[in-house]
């Protein structure tokens, strides 16, 4: 009778999701996280975790390749690093470690513990080298904070349409954590759903304007800037920001530009255009990704069409941003805030309101302002120059989704839930959307080998 009642205690216990005992021992699973990898760029890479201020000792990782684990040679490097005591999340440690030297495009195993307490285990691949041949996988998402069945639905599709092949990193272009983004909320609903994929790869991120509401880019201050450890000094490849609000990273091929349009900072003689001017001044990767989370084109759930919408902040993002990143170069620009699909042709010089003008879809070349010709045939698209950007709203991963219109410059729009898998296979980006059920309803392809097509 005794012994039914325990379990009986134990069982609601655990239903309740108050503790959750496991090899590691205590530990509260709605506040802690478990190891998570950040900047995994060039040699680098960092391990952070939270603990409950039971975990005192000093954060450690021993990590060993792989192969010295498969040949017998267990060769372990052991590493400290800080902790730091957690200010929104209540009798909780932020503890994180940084590893420097990786040799590149090599599986890592680590083990991250604080004093004898281990923590958790987990493998990562280090980031390829610059030159380094070998497709790249990048998942993005947007908007999926909701801790609802969707997210775990979206999570799910892309985890099974991959399969065995290995992702490389995760952007995402904000909205992570509804309604707040409370420090409750990003555990619950942006650590715990995400919890196996943030062991083996690094999630780089933009804040959404719901992240905003409890943490602020001026002063960096709030849950979202303790859940991040972003780089501020070009230590990962990129000029240095100077915050972490918004930064660059280099990954192989691929230079990243994160903004943030939910601040306070679009501003064109503000510091964030200018470190974008010269950040792109100074990149001479093939491919530049930027992503943020105010698309400056869609016609979902929000409107770019609309000053009023979202404090202009659509807008603003094309009126001020649009102008600076195709002069530099972008090839694909990711947003989310519009809870839809949407992705365009290769397009360029699109920065007033047009929505209204009846441009047959595809009108990418009508839609050029510099009368050079882009060429598709199906999914692949060429330029004579290698100019020209994709534009894709990637906010489909968990919120209601909703369309309002068909956008002139997309030729893609799809009111459904979703997430985007890019790959990078040197002169070809491919993206493709892969819908909550495993389908994939759009797939591109641009293409910036030397022989275009026709010439
Ligand atoms: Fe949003």
């Amino acid at each position: 009778m005794k012994r039914g009642l325990l379990l009986l205690l134990l069982g609601l216990g655990l239903l309740l999701g108050i503790r959750h005992m496991d090899s590691r021992g205590w530990i509260p699973m709605d506040k802690a996280r478990l190891p998570y990898l950040q900047q995994v760029a060039g040699d680098r890479a960092i391990i952070a975790w939270r603990t409950s201020t039971r975990f005192i000792g000093v954060p450690r990782i021993e990590w060993q390749l792989f192969g010295d684990v498969a040949d017998g040679s267990q060769q372990v490097h052991v590493v400290e690093g800080e902790t730091v005591p957690s200010r929104y999340g209540e009798d909780y440690l932020d503890h994180h470690v940084v590893l420097e030297g990786l040799p590149h495009r090599t599986e890592i195993q680590y083990r991250a513990s604080n004093g004898d307490l281990s923590v958790g285990r987990g493998q990562f691949r280090s980031a390829p080298a610059v030159d380094q041949d070998g497709p790249l996988r990048i998942w993005a998402l947007g908007d999926s904070g909701t801790g609802g069945p969707v997210q775990y639905q979206v999570r799910d599709s892309m985890v099974e349409f991959l399969g065995d092949t290995p992702l490389d990193l995760m952007l995402h272009v904000g909205d992570m954590a509804y309604s707040r983004g409370r420090d409750g909320e990003f555990s619950a609903r942006f650590f715990r759903p995400y919890r196996d994929i943030l062991s083996s790869i690094a999630c780089w991120p933009a804040p959404g304007n719901h992240e905003m509401k409890s943490s602020t880019s001026v002063d960096q201050a709030g849950p979202y800037f303790e859940a991040y450890l972003l780089p501020t000094a070009g230590q990962c490849g990129g000029v240095a920001s100077g915050t972490e609000a918004y930064y660059s990273f280099d990954y192989g091929s691929v230079h990243f530009i994160s903004l943030d349009s939910s601040g306070d900072a679009i501003d064109p003689a503000g510091p964030m255009m200018k470190w974008l001017e010269a950040d792109l001044s100074q990149t001479d990767s093939m491919w530049i990704i930027a992503f943020f989370h105010h698309p400056p084109y869609s016609l979902g759930s929000h409107r770019s069409n609309n000053f009023q919408d979202s404090e202009g902040r659509l807008v603003k993002m094309r009126e001020v941003a649009v102008p600076i990143l195709e002069a530099g170069g972008v090839d694909l620009v990711l947003a989310g805030h519009s809870h839809i699909y949407e992705r365009s042709g290769l397009i360029q010089g699109v920065y007033g309101y047009g929505e209204s003008v009846d441009h047959p879809v595809p009108a990418t070349e009508v839609l050029r302002s510099d009368g050079k010709i882009i060429r598709w045939e199906g999914e692949r698209y060429w330029t004579e120059d290698g100019g020209g950007t994709v534009y894709a709203v990637v906010g489909h991963g968990g919120g209601h989704v909703k369309k309002t219109g068909d956008h002139p410059v997309m030729v893609k729009s799809q009111a459904v839930f979703g997430s985007a898998l890019i790959t990078i296979d040197s002169d070809q980006l491919q993206m493709e959307n892969v819908r909550s059920d495993g389908e994939v309803t759009d797939r591109i392809i641009i293409d910036r080998s030397p022989d275009l097509p026709g010439k």
